[in-house]
């Protein structure tokens, strides 16, 4: 377990539902396989209705955002509802979230990416506040990732070699060149509510209740923000992201352009010309934050708190990405 992470017991899970007034026992709850980093879920049999506890220090600040982040994005019909927050309390140091339990399957790449293109149009279509809001609105989304960036690989730096240093020291050359060279038209790129965490593990695929037809339901908004919807599109193809998940799985050029224009006919030609330029410079952004994290999760431990059919997907995925002959080719294919 990472030092810091709280996992609360079923009786603290029991007391904090019941202060909501929620009546349950103890074996109204079942643990969902541990497939995240951040939550425990729990489902409350028969009610329909899944306990999102946050585990990761200083989340309790961050609640509700997560919580405002659900409501708004609920408007998109690609997201759970949210039923109840539950405040911070002794039970639960950091609160929790009730919300809509989602009965459906992982997506399977490539075959869903079209539900998820769907489903991403939807959130990105919502539209943005003015002024003041509780989730983050990024003044310039390309800096702030390549910060972001920076800070991971500091983290991960134990878990690199100095080859692969090497290559993702030429990434990062770029990506500072390319803010600086771009930073006008980058302050001017397509803003929307962005996944931010949009690969495709954070999906489900349910049945739609009225066409009887496939739907991608996205569950972890944790790190929603207002930003450049081209994160998103980039998260959810990307080679390294989807290694994370079944084996074998893997998309081809054609893949990516069925993808892609299944997302610009649900949002239209004008989106499609102002934020297809921007497509490409974001998919070598992410390809390089994913790295980031992933060495990032390499040096901390966090794999403990996985299950153990989720901790073997991050390893193999982690092993496949983190090698610095194959880091090289991924680079190589997102330019
Ligand atoms: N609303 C929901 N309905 C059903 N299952 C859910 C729901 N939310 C989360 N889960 C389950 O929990 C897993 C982890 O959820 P996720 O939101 O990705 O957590 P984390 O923030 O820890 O990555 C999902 O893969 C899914 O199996
Ligand atoms: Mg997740």
């Amino acid at each position: 377990m990472p030092p810091q992470a709280v996992i609360p017991k079923s009786r603290d899970l029991v007391a904090a539902l019941t202060a909501i007034g929620a009546r349950i026992r103890p074996e109204t709850l079942e643990e969902l396989p541990r497939n995240g980093l951040a939550h425990r879920h729990w489902r409350l049999r028969g009610r329909g209705l899944v306990l999102r506890v946050p585990i990761l220090p200083g989340a309790a600040k961050a609640l509700d955002r997560q919580a405002t982040i659900f409501r708004r994005a609920a408007a998109s019909g690609h997201t759970p509802a949210l039923h109840a927050v539950l405040r911070p309390s002794r039970y639960l140091p950091a609160g929790a979230l009730l919300v809509e339990a989602i009965g459906g399957r992982m997506p399977r790449v490539p075959e869903d990416l079209p539900a998820l293109a769907v489903a991403l149009a939807a959130l990105h279509d919502l539209p943005v506040p003015r002024g003041k809001t509780p989730v983050p609105a990024i003044p310039e989304p390309f800096v702030a990732t390549l910060t972001l960036i920076e800070r991971n690989l500091e983290r991960g730096a134990a878990a690199l070699t100095s080859e692969i240093r090497q290559v993702i020291e030429g990434e990062r050359r770029w990506a500072r060149e390319f803010a600086r060279e771009n930073a006008k038209a980058l302050r001017r790129a397509p803003r929307t509510l962005v996944v931010t965490d949009a690969h495709p593990r954070n999906f489900l695929i349910a049945t739609d209740s009225r066409s009887g037809k496939d739907k991608a339901i996205c569950l972890d908004l944790e790190r929603g923000q207002y930003a450049c919807p081209a994160i998103d599109l980039a998260h959810a193809t990307l080679p390294t992201a989807i290694a994370w998940g079944r084996s074998g799985e893997r998309l081809t050029s054609t893949d990516l352009r069925r993808f892609l224009d299944t997302y610009f006919r649900q949002r239209g030609p004008r989106v499609a010309q102002t934020l297809r330029p921007w497509l490409k410079p974001f998919a070598r952004l992410i390809a390089l934050r994913t790295t980031a994290a992933y060495a990032a999760f390499r040096a901390s431990g966090a794999e403990r708190v996985l299950g153990p059919e989720a901790r073997a997907l991050a390893r193999k995925a982690i092993i496949h990405t983190l090698d610095a002959g194959r880091l090289a080719k991924i680079f190589a294919a997102v330019r």
